[in-house]
């Protein structure tokens, strides 16, 4: 099979390695990758918003399948482009993709259909005066969502009406987050514990991925800004078997059938993000997409034909024995460059990348090839990812943190905690 997979991140570079182990696989190309898929396949540079590029390349070289990584493109319709096209497609057309790209269309599906998910109201920006009362009658904390995407940021845990109130300023009047806050969720807090939960599905039937939790905030303790991911660990003993079937059943089958339902089928990899509460979960978000940093922990817990799990969803028949959970536990620290999520500098060294590689696996995300080196390029740097064949997450952590001793540039920063909530 010839592969080409979309992306450039850790999440893309996890991907990359567990398919590049299949044996059904040919040939790997990675659009655009990062210095370290260069290693798995060959990297091809080309915009991954331009679909006429991406279709042609599709079509020069054969390609049995496409697997898209990050959001954008997905929401944007490159699935919708290549099926056109008779090519097969890991990942959601722009109609199921919605899910991810309004949160006020997740919302209201799963009010339609009775999906467990937090109480809520919608605003569009012309509501500000209703949206203002609206919270002055709340119990807090409230917290309060741009509709559109956002990069991961355009959630805002609001403590007191005051912060509430100049939250909804932020979105409608200086518009932080442009037309992503066009229209935003005021929804009810939740309280509980979070986990990822990776859906792969045909669009009707599907297998779970060990369950895997991220850490979004910058510092230890869960405290700073929100980021992209700053670790991740799998997998969560959060996700007992009895809360995994509760959310087979009351969240994933009746959410991919309501999808179905409303002319927007999902093939791809729908990710839960729940919260546990009393026994009881619900959702806090959908993505149209596998999790970054959750990706990297979760692609070492497997064991089979990850390529043909990918490929038979693709295809309509999901192969659910192409894969399984191997018995293991992974810990992936994300080092990141100092500053970030807000200003940093890049242009860093980075070494001691082979060595680390002997006790973990390193999966690149803002790293760029200059000459031998390899320097820093983004906020989050290296995803490394310690892999252990027993679930024990203390040692699994021990290992992860022993490989980034090894690592070093300029400005490093990371975590020192992933994991600890266990
Ligand atoms: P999201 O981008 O929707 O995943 O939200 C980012 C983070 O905000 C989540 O991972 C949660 O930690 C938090 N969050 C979102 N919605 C809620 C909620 N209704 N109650 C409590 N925390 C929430
Ligand atoms: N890890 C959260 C996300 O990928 O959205």
């Amino acid at each position: 099979m010839k592969v080409l997979l979309i992306g450039s991140g850790g999440r893309e570079h996890a991907l990359a390695y567990k398919i590049k182990e299949s044996k059904s696989l040919d040939k790997l190309f990675i659009m655009p990758g990062n210095p370290g898929t260069e290693i798995l396949g060959v990297n091809v540079q080309g915009d991954i918003d331009d679909g006429a590029f991406i279709l042609n390349f599709c079509k020069d070289e054969k390609i049995d399948l496409v697997v898209i990584g990050p959001e954008k493109p997905l929401v944007d319709g490159l699935a919708d482009l290549l099926r056109e096209n008779n090519i097969s497609v890991f990942g959601p057309n722009k109609r199921a993709a919605e899910i991810e790209a309004h949160k006020s269309f997740a919302k209201n599906l799963m009010g339609k259909y009775d999906i467990p998910s937090a109480s809520y109201k919608e605003f569009s920006s012309e509501m500000i005066e209703e949206a203002k009362q609206y919270i002055a009658t709340k119990n807090y904390p409230v917290v309060i969502k741009a509709d559109g995407l956002a990069a991961g940021k355009g959630v805002l845990i609001c403590n007191k009406y005051e912060e509430a109130n100049a939250a909804l300023d932020d979105l409608f009047v200086k518009k932080i987050f442009g037309n992503a806050g066009e229209k935003v969720i005021i929804e009810e807090f939740l309280l509980g514990l979070e986990a990822s939960i990776f859906a792969i599905t045909d669009g009707e039937d599907f297998i779970c991925l060990p369950a895997a939790q991220d850490h979004k905030r910058i510092g230890n303790n869960d405290e700073g800004k929100n980021t992209g991911g700053m670790g991740a660990y799998s997998p969560a003993p959060l996700v007992t078997d009895s809360i995994l079937e509760q959310v087979k059943e009351t969240i994933i089958r009746p959410t991919l059938s309501a999808l179905r339902n409303e002319g927007r089928k999902f093939i791809g990899c729908l990710y839960c993000g729940i919260m546990v509460y009393n026994d009881a979960a619900s959702v806090v978000e959908f993505n149209c997409r596998f999790g970054d940093p959750e990706t990297q922990s979760v692609m070492t817990l497997l064991d089979g034909d990850f390529l043909s799990l990918l490929y038979s969803a693709a295809k309509g028949k999901i192969d659910k024995t192409a894969v399984r959970y191997n018995g293991g536990a992974s810990v992936c620290v994300v080092a990141a460059s100092k500053g970030y999520p807000d200003e940093y500098e890049s242009g860093y060294v980075i070494t001691g990348l082979d060595e680390a590689n002997k006790e973990a696996v390193v999966f690149h995300a803002g790293t760029k090839q200059q000459g031998e080196k390899i320097v820093t390029k983004g906020g989050r740097v290296l995803s490394v990812t310690s892999f252990i064949p027993n679930n024990d997450l203390s040692k699994a952590k021990e290992k992860a943190y022993y490989a980034l001793t090894k690592i070093h540039f300029d400005n490093i920063y990371y975590r020192t905690d992933i994991s600890d909530k266990a």
